[in-house]
Parts: C-alpha cells; sequence; structure tokens
C-alpha cells in the first residue's frame, strides 16, 4: 500500500515530462502568435517565411546564419539545430539528436555501398522511409532540436582508396542519382513516385544531398579536402559528377544540398555563384536550403586564400548563394561584413527564406507538431520489428558473392566442426561503418556462425585490422583440426574513413600472410569474408585453389552478422552486385588528385565506364547459389530516329544532335521498351538484380565514349526453373547520350547495343 502511494506521484512526474510537446513555434495557448502571418497556416509558406523575417533585427538575422540557431523567444520561436546525420540510420555525429532518452539506439542499415549492392531502389526508397520515421519519433519524444539531416553522400566513388566511398552509392553516376531519389523521398515522407511531396504535404524530415560538387578526396599524401582544388573537364563534370545531384534536386526534391570544401576549378564550391544560384536553384528549379560543410566558409579565407579577409568569405558564400554555415564563422563576421558592404541586408534575407521556408514545411511553425501528420510517430517506431527485419534483408540483398569455386558454398548445416578467425569475426562496431548511431542489437559474425555450429573455434588472428602483428601459427593449428574455416579479414575504420583515404588496396599488415597460410594447412578449400568499404585487391585470393569461397560484405550493419551467416550456410541466396571496380594495387600509381575520368595516354582512367586496365572484379560482379540465364525477346530491329535537321557532324564523322537544343517532345518520343526473359536455372530461390547496359559500337575505342554505360537496373524473385520477362525503357536522351568536349549532351548515329549478361541486341540510332 505505502509502495503504491510513493510510486504513483512519480509515475506522474514521468508521464509529464514524457508528453510535453517537442519545440515548435505558434503555440495556440501563446495569444501573440495569433497577429502572426507566420503561424497562419491557410497562407503560402513563403509568404509565412518572409512575415518572420520581416520582424526580425539584423542582430537576430544574423543569429540565424549558424547551424546551431539560438530561439527568438520574443516571437515565440525556438532555437533549432540544422545539424543532424542519418547516414545509414540516425547517428550520434550531428547535435541535433541525442540518445540519452526513451530511445537509446536506432535501426543501423549496412553502410550505403552495401545497400547500394542490392540494385533495389524500392528497397533503398523503404530505408530512407524508416529512417525518416525514426527521425520523427525521437522529435517527438523529445530528443532532438531539429528535422534536417545532412545525408545521402551522392559524390562518385571516383578513387578506390577515398576514405568516405563507403559513404555512397558507388561508381556509377545512373545509378548514384536513383539511389539520391529513393533515399530522399523516402525520408522526406514522399510516395515512391514522388507525388505526394509535390502536392504540398508537410515534410517527415528534410533530406540533404552532398557534397556539391566533384568531392572525393579527403586525405592522400598530404593532400587534404580543406586545400584541394579539384581540376574537373567539362564532359566529366556533365557526365559524372553533377547528373546525382541533378536527379537529387529535380526527381527527389531535396531540401537541401550542401556545398563541399573542395575547390573546383579554382573556386571554392560554397562561394560559387554558378554552381548554387544559376545551375541548383535556376536551371535545376532547388526548392530548399544550402549549407555549408562544417567551417567550409572559414576556410576560403584561412586555409584557401580565395577571400582576401574574413568579410570577403562572408560576403562570396552569401552572395553566391549559400544559405547556412555549418560553424560559427558567419556569427561572428556577418556584421562586420555588412559595415564594410561586403554583404547586403537582402542577401541575409534571402538566406533566411529558404531557412525558414523548410522549418514551415516540416511542420515546426504550426503549434505542437505530434498533433499533425506524423505526430502519432513515437519512441515504438524506433527499431521497430519492421525497420529492424528490413536492416536484415538490406544486409541479405547487399552482400556479394564475389568467388564460389566447385560450389564450396553453402557449407553444410551439419558440418561440425568449424574454425572462425580474423580480427572482423568478433567486432560489432566494425560492422556499421562510419556516421554510425547506437544499433538496436548487436550480432557479431561470430555470434551468427556460432547459432548454425554451436561450438565454432575461434581466433583474431591479428592483433588488430592493421595485422602488423599475427599470430599466424596459432591460426594454422586452429584451421588444421576443423573441417571448414572462415577467414573474417578486410579493413574498418582505422583504415579508411572521413579524413583518411588509403594509399594502398591490398590487405594490412599480415593479413595476406595469415591467409594464405590458414588456407594452405586446412584440410578443404577455406572461406574468405572482407568487410571493408572500398575493394581491396584479393588477386592472391581469387588465383589460389585453397581459397575456394569470397564474400564481400561491406559494413553490413546491425544484422550484418546474421545475414552472413545465413548465406554462408545456405538460408539465403546471395545476389548482390558490386557498385565499384575493384582495381588491382598497381592503380595506386594513379595520383588520386588526378580527376580524370576518360583515360589518355599513361593514364588508365576511371571506373567501369572509361577505366582501361586490368581488373581485380568488375562493377556489377556477383555470384548467387543459382544460375541466371537471360535472353532478349526476338524482336523487329529496334530503330530510334530523331530526325533533327539540326543534326551536326564530330571530328570523327558521326552525326550527332544536342540534347539540350531537341524539344522535349523529340525526347520523349525516341523511346523503346525491351522486354528480357531472365530464368533462374538453379538449385535454390533467389532475389536477383538485372543490370542492362548500353554500348556504342565503337565503345570506348577512343576514349571519348564510355566503354559501356548502365541504363537500368531491377530485382527479381525467381523459384528454382522459374523463368519472368523483365521489361526496360530506353530513352534515347536519358540513356544513350554522353557529354562532348565542352560539357554537352549529345547523342551519336550509330549503332549500338544493349547488353544484359552475355545477351545484346542491336539498337540503330539515326538523328
Ligand atoms: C540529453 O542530451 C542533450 C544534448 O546533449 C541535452 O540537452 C539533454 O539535457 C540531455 N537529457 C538528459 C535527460 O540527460
Ligand atoms: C523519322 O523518320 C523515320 C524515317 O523516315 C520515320 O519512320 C519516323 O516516324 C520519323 N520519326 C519521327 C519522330 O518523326
Amino acid at each position: 500500500m505505502s509502495q503504491l502511494v510513493i510510486l504513483l506521484p512519480l509515475l506522474f512526474i514521468f508521464q509529464v515530462v514524457d508528453s510535453a510537446p517537442p519545440p515548435h513555434a505558434c503555440d495556440p495557448s501563446n495569444p501573440a502568435t495569433k497577429l502572426y502571418q507566420f503561424c497562419r497556416t491557410d497562407l503560402q509558406i513563403s509568404n509565412r517565411a518572409h512575415d518572420l523575417v520581416s520582424r526580425l533585427t539584423v542582430d537576430e538575422k544574423i543569429s540565424q546564419l549558424v547551424n546551431t540557431a539560438p530561439g527568438i523567444p520574443r516571437l515565440g520561436v525556438p532555437a533549432y539545430e540544422w545539424w543532424s546525420e542519418a547516414l545509414h540510420g540516425i547517428a550520434y555525429t550531428g547535435p541535433g539528436t541525442w540518445f540519452n532518452g526513451t530511445v537509446k539506439a536506432a535501426t543501423s542499415f549496412p553502410q550505403v555501398i552495401l545497400t547500394a549492392a542490392s540494385f533495389d531502389s524500392y528497397e533503398w526508397f523503404r530505408i530512407g522511409q524508416a529512417i525518416g520515421e525514426e527521425a520523427r519519433g525521437m522529435y517527438n519524444a523529445g530528443q532532438a532540436n531539429g528535422m534536417t539531416f545532412w545525408a545521402p553522400n551522392i559524390n562518385i566513388f571516383r578513387d578506390p582508396r577515398w576514405g568516405r566511398g563507403q559513404e555512397t552509392p558507388g561508381e556509377d553516376p545512373t545509378m548514384t542519382g536513383s539511389y539520391a531519389v529513393a533515399y530522399v523521398r523516402g525520408l522526406q515522407g514522399d510516395s515512391f513516385d514522388g507525388r505526394k511531396v509535390l502536392s504540398g504535404a508537410h515534410l517527415q524530415a528534410s533530406a540533404c544531398c552532398k557534397h556539391f560538387t566533384a568531392y572525393d578526396l579527403d586525405r592522400w599524401k598530404g593532400v587534404t579536402r580543406y586545400v584541394f582544388n579539384a581540376q574537373v573537364s567539362l564532359a566529366d563534370m556533365a557526365e559524372t559528377y553533377q547528373p546525382p545531384f541533378k536527379k537529387c534536386v529535380e526527381e527527389g526534391r531535396a531540401t537541401c544540398i550542401m556545398c563541399a570544401y573542395t575547390r573546383v576549378n579554382g573556386i571554392p564550391s560554397c562561394a560559387d555563384p554558378n554552381l548554387l544560384t544559376h545551375t541548383v536553384r535556376g536551371l535545376w528549379g532547388f526548392r530548399g536550403y544550402i549549407a555549408s560543410d562544417c567551417d567550409a566558409v572559414s576556410l576560403i579565407y584561412e586555409a584557401q586564400g580565395y577571400a582576401k579577409s574574413h568579410e570577403d568569405a562572408v560576403g562570396d558564400v552569401l552572395k553566391a548563394g549559400m544559405d547556412v554555415n555549418c560553424g560559427s564563422y558567419l556569427q561572428k563576421h556577418t556584421k562586420s561584413a555588412l559595415q564594410q558592404k561586403k554583404v547586403s541586408e537582402s542577401d541575409i534575407d534571402r538566406a533566411l527564406l529558404n531557412l525558414f521556408s523548410v522549418r514551415i514545411r516540416l511542420g515546426l511553425f504550426n503549434g505542437d507538431p505530434t498533433k499533425l501528420p506524423y505526430g502519432n510517430i513515437s519512441p515504438k517506431d524506433v527499431c521497430s520489428p519492421a525497420h529492424e527485419a528490413l536492416a536484415l534483408d538490406a544486409a541479405r540483398n547487399g552482400i556479394v558473392l564475389l568467388k564460389n569455386n566447385l560450389k564450396l558454398l553453402p557449407l553444410s548445416k551439419s558440418s561440425s566442426s568449424l574454425a572462425v578467425i580474423g580480427p572482423n569475426a568478433n567486432a560489432a562496431r566494425t560492422l556499421l561503418g562510419n556516421y554510425a548511431g547506437p544499433p538496436c542489437k548487436t550480432v557479431t559474425p561470430l555470434d551468427a556462425l556460432r547459432g548454425y555450429v554451436k561450438n565454432a573455434v575461434y581466433h583474431q588472428g591479428c592483433d588488430a585490422v592493421v595485422c602488423s602483428n599475427a599470430d599466424i601459427n596459432q591460426a594454422v593449428a586452429i584451421a588444421r583440426n576443423a573441417d571448414h574455416v572462415v577467414l573474417i579479414m578486410g579493413l574498418d575504420q582505422t583504415q579508411e574513413k572521413e579524413d583518411l583515404d588509403r594509399v594502398s588496396l591490398t590487405l594490412p599488415g599480415k593479413q595476406q600472410d595469415l591467409i594464405t597460410s590458414a588456407a594452405n594447412a586446412a584440410k578443404k578449400p577455406v572461406v574468405l569474408v572482407l568487410i571493408c568499404g572500398g575493394p581491396v585487391d584479393v588477386s592472391f585470393a581469387t588465383n589460389n585453389d585453397k581459397i575456394g569461397s569470397i564474400i564481400w560484405a561491406g559494413y553490413p550493419g546491425e544484422a550484418g552478422g546474421i545475414a552472413l551467416a545465413e548465406i554462408i550456410f545456405g538460408d539465403h541466396n546471395p545476389g548482390g552486385r558490386l557498385p565499384v571496380t575493384w582495381y588491382p594495387q598497381s592503380f595506386v600509381n594513379v595520383k588520386m588528385t588526378d580527376m580524370r575520368m576518360r583515360s589518355a595516354t599513361g593514364y588508365p582512367g576511371r571506373t567501369y565506364k572509361f577505366y582501361k586496365g586490368p581488373k581485380v572484379f568488375e562493377f556489377g560482379h556477383g555470384l548467387s547459389y543459382s544460375k541466371y540465364s537471360y535472353r532478349f525477346k526476338n524482336l523487329p530491329e529496334t530503330k530510334l530516329y530523331l530526325n533533327q535537321s539540326k543534326a551536326l557532324l564530330n571530328s570523327d564523322s558521326v552525326r550527332y544532335a544536342l540534347v539540350s537544343e531537341m524539344e522535349k517532345e523529340a525526347c520523349n518520343v525516341a523511346k523503346t521498351k525491351v522486354t528480357v526473359t531472365v530464368e533462374n536455372q538453379g538449385e535454390m530461390a533467389g532475389k536477383h538484380p538485372v543490370l542492362m547496359f548500353a554500348r556504342h559500337e565503337r565503345g570506348g575505342e577512343d576514349g571519348k565514349r564510355a566503354e559501356k554505360q548502365l541504363v537500368g537496373f531491377k530485382s527479381i524473385v525467381l523459384s528454382y526453373g522459374e523463368k519472368a520477362e523483365m521489361e526496360f525503357e530506353i530513352g534515347l536522351c536519358e540513356h544513350l547520350s554522353r557529354a562532348n568536349e565542352v560539357g554537352v549532351m549529345v547523342v551519336e548515329e550509330g549503332k549500338y547495343f544493349l547488353t544484359v549478361g552475355d545477351s545484346e541486341l542491336p539498337l540503330t540510332v539515326n538523328v
């Protein structure tokens, strides 16, 4: 009895704390707010934002130009934190969300490079959706004071050494653009087809496509991203670096773009009006805010010497079209920049209109957000069974089987003894990659393998992933005595991360020795698992029959250990395919600072589209326990005509038309549908991504055209022996164009081939 008396008031207190509404403006209990137009939900968002900005003093305005924006209590506007991160789940990084309340963890999806390997844009959409929902759940629970997330990272994974390549969807611009669209629509609360946000619905959360643009070097042999000046040709800009951002804005309708640290052709991205205002806002129709990467503005003066004073740097970015500075630089130097007339109040007003418009679109100026759409999302929706199942599915669908000689895998579930060796076998944190938060659960590969073979013997093998010291004798002794050996090796954040690029593509330290020695000692060929974001040169293993199978597991997230064990023991049929080219070690002779995509004398080029050297594994490589066959449906010869009277002749006498000069109509009409029959000829049901490429008959022979380019990808689930037809739509302007020397997209006349696996379909294009 007396216990109850004590408990009840406590419960009551918790209830009150729990149900306090999250930060918001325009509280109806504050009578003043009834007079503010910015609180009127019947008015247009731009009018509301304009009303708010017009009420601010100059000092209040300046205070809002940084990521940690203070409240404006006299107007009932709370503080706001622009910076939160959600690359593959709500992350620790970014001060706008915290895990010290009811919500102590968030679903940790695979690191993006592995998620990309599923080639399944609907899955990407659902992950974005789940992350946005968890973000809202945390906000509603009072564990966030921002709803703006600085993800996805959609820079092209141009160089295999890049420490942040793990954060991206890979090296293909089309695929990266599709990832951006799917993730952004999901996170922002849009529908998969992008209609919901267009019709004016509230945003679930705000996504940010970064880092604009041509940013993909962190720290390599003394060159840092803070001072790197990327020399980018017009052709590469138009065909490689810009398309993902264009798609993110035009189709994804992202509400944020982040400008990068890097200078592009001499101009810091955050200070380039041509990029920010002319291209993003003008040509692409961006509606949202432009954030700087953290401290990028100070670098413009302090490290790059591009601006001659603090005030010049402030003027440069605000006049270029940047709206908010991650850091405190604009807070410190905008007042003097105004006094020195380096910037005008109207430049500041423009930035604030963009910023407040997004806060209003997030539903944070409409009274208590828990009474609005998305208001009923709660901590129960964070780490929900559905989200955790999705994290597991994404890991299953992403993991790539690189080699499987003599069908070594899957291992029989009745294997009586198993040795698990390697520094990544029992490393929980490594599974998550960077920009992670606290995962809902932790299951290491070792834990999950022991779910199949209870007394699996484990040895770490190396002191750490760097593997300066390896206990090879011990590993050999264990390997010799087991029926099967699984080596779980690779990289971690000590080898590749933000601010750290690699200088070698081989496995660190004594890993290779350890693997080879264990493989030599083992009774049967061993299984090598690589946990890493960027590719490694494992040609020693591809060429060694004692290493029967190789699996790439990326950084597979909170459920990755389980997915990996399921694949090894045949409870899941792998279907992932590599989203990047795996280059040999000799690629390190290429300067990472060389931004050229196309090959040239003494330069092999980059990515599957242009690289001309030897490969360890190709972009799109991925085996399965089933064999799939493809056949184009027989069609009369496929022809696409443009009938352009303005067609031109290029230097090698190929007729071509400029996409930009073509009527939209002509582009829209010049499309064809092709059908491929896909058959699962294996013994196991599986989900299989089908990749379609196109190549011009001249391919990459002259270094101008890509060897081939991805024009479509779709997944299909087929049971054993089942076949199905898949339809792809090929648009002349969208899929068969390339950039010419001056960065204009052109369509060339001639014969093209569409390919899926070994199957080809010729296609004739007349311009
Ligand atoms: C949780 O962390 C945030 C941000 O650091 C802080 O503002 C808040 O007071 C903390 N809450 C609790 C309950 O400790
Ligand atoms: C272009 O010309 C071809 C051949 O004369 C004709 O069959 C086709 O319909 C024309 N296409 C368009 C879009 O006008």
